[in-house]
């Protein structure tokens, strides 16, 4: 069960008022349902057991994951990894960060891992040089023929530079599918192959997922709850609340966050709209952020999710011999992290902070399958709600192009030209101290 609460502010009547923009919004994300414009609505609905079997097949001679890939490429299958508890010997290359990359090759032993390598465009600096970094130690260590068969790539079915390796080297693939855009992207190839190679359980994710696109489907405030999540976040934007925070107290939805983070970020931040969203976890940054999000400026939307069932739980006693800590004695961790959520969420309400409650009975397959559609529903049907595309990106492509530019690429040259003289002048030194 997901369960939506909401805190003061805004009346039934102001809540009302956005129901026609609704529907357009709901309407237009059909209409590109409909002419295969945008297609993750339907990937819970796809078959799987091809990623399956491959999973399993490079199961049988290797018992680690490295996933290359960043982004949407690499952010749905940490969360739901991570979430579910899944990742050991799990290692994700997303950044270019030499330490990092140099520590997770020297960590894995290259003939026994799998390498799953995913981008949809084939080409994002990122990924390409991590992967070269990885085959370096892979053919270091055993023959291009048995090298290969470690390896899986993830990409457009026809497109890019990836899948003409895959072609051209007889590498084990699985195709992006062409209208899903990276952040929306987890319940494809993309999330799935990583997530079945750990031992998630594919058809309860699916199914959870299924269940959402149905409650999603209904043109009713009452029973969507994505209807609900955009509508709340677009009438705060228009009040001046510019940033959403996401405020899990649950440190296993801790990377659920960074997806809806980058979900949020880079669907809705166009034309000079979108909100900013925050990364918080309960209950660390009540002794953090909370401060400022009671008493700083009130430009914040904050969204709660709270779990029911944590699966696990410690029960307290008072060794401690002192009597103030007596009515800790007895209680479980759950229940003080509910009172420490409840205590904040008191204490925003108290000062006119506006708060979205999420209530999930426990972290599973079925639960995080949801919750992730929910959400890429309520993101494609706000950034209509804002009159914008929450499909394209073009603020990330530009970067990408500029970098492209400065490593010396073919074709790139002008952008090279352009980076280094907007690199000359947008930023000049103002001070240099010497230890
Ligand atoms: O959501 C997006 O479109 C981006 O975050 C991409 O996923 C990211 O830039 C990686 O792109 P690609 O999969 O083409 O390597």
């Amino acid at each position: 069960m997901i369960r939506l609460e909401y805190g003061c502010a805004l009346s039934e009547i102001e809540l009302d008022s956005v129901i026609p923009l609704l529907k357009e919004a709901h309407s237009k994300l059909l209409m590109k349902r409909d002419s295969k414009e945008v297609g993750f609505i339907d990937l819970p609905f796809e078959p799987v057991e091809e990623i399956r079997k491959l999973a399993e097949e490079k199961r049988k001679h290797t018992d680690a994951l490295v996933l290359v890939g960043i982004g949407g490429s690499s952010l749905g299958a940490e969360c739901l990894i991570h979430a579910l508890d899944k990742a050991e010997n799990f290692y994700v290359l997303d950044n270019v960060d030499p330490y990092k990359v140099a520590s997770v090759l020297d960590r894995i032993d290259p003939k026994r891992t799998c390498f799953n390598v995913v981008s949809k465009s084939g080409g994002t600096t990122e990924t390409i040089v991590n992967f070269m970094a990885v085959l370096e130690v892979l053919k270091r260590s055993m023959p291009w023929d048995e090298a290969k068969r470690n390896i899986v790539i993830t990409t457009d079915p026809e497109k890019g530079l990836l899948r003409e390796i895959a072609q051209r080297e007889g590498i084990a693939s699985l195709p992006v599918p062409p209208n899903v855009g990276g952040r929306f992207s987890v319940l494809s190839p993309v999330g799935l192959f990583p997530a079945a190679y750990m031992g998630v359980d594919l058809d309860a994710l699916l199914m959870g997922a299924k269940k959402a696109v149905d409650w999603c489907m209904c043109e009713s405030l009452e029973k969507n709850p994505a209807w609900l999540i955009a509508a709340l976040h677009y009438l705060h934007a228009i009040r001046g609340k510019n940033i959403a925070v996401m405020m899990p107290y649950c440190e296993r939805l801790s990377l659920f966050v960074s997806w809806w983070r980058q979900l949020w970020a880079e669907s809705l931040g166009k034309d000079g709209k979108g909100q900013t969203p925050v990364k918080a976890m309960g209950t660390v940054d009540q002794h953090s952020q909370i401060q400022l999000y009671n008493d700083g400026p009130k430009d914040k939307l904050i969204t709660f999710i709270v779990v029911e069932d944590f699966g696990r739980d410690v029960k307290l006693h008072n060794h401690l011999g002192i009597a103030d800590f007596h009515y800790l004695n007895g209680k479980t961790l759950s229940q003080v992290m509910y009172a420490s959520y409840l205590g904040t969420a008191s204490a925003l309400a108290k000062n006119k902070v506006p708060f979205i409650t999420v209530k999930l009975d426990r972290i599973d397959e079925a639960h995080l399958g949801a919750l992730f559609m929910v959400y890429e529903f309520a993101t494609a049907i706000s950034g209509y709600l804002y009159d914008i595309n929450p499909f394209d990106q073009p603020g990330v492509e530009e970067g990408k192009r500029l970098t492209h530019g400065l490593l010396g690429r073919e074709g790139y040259e002008k952008k090279r030209e352009e980076a280094l003289s907007l690199a000359s002048t947008c930023s000049k030194c103002l001070i240099e101290r010497r230890l």
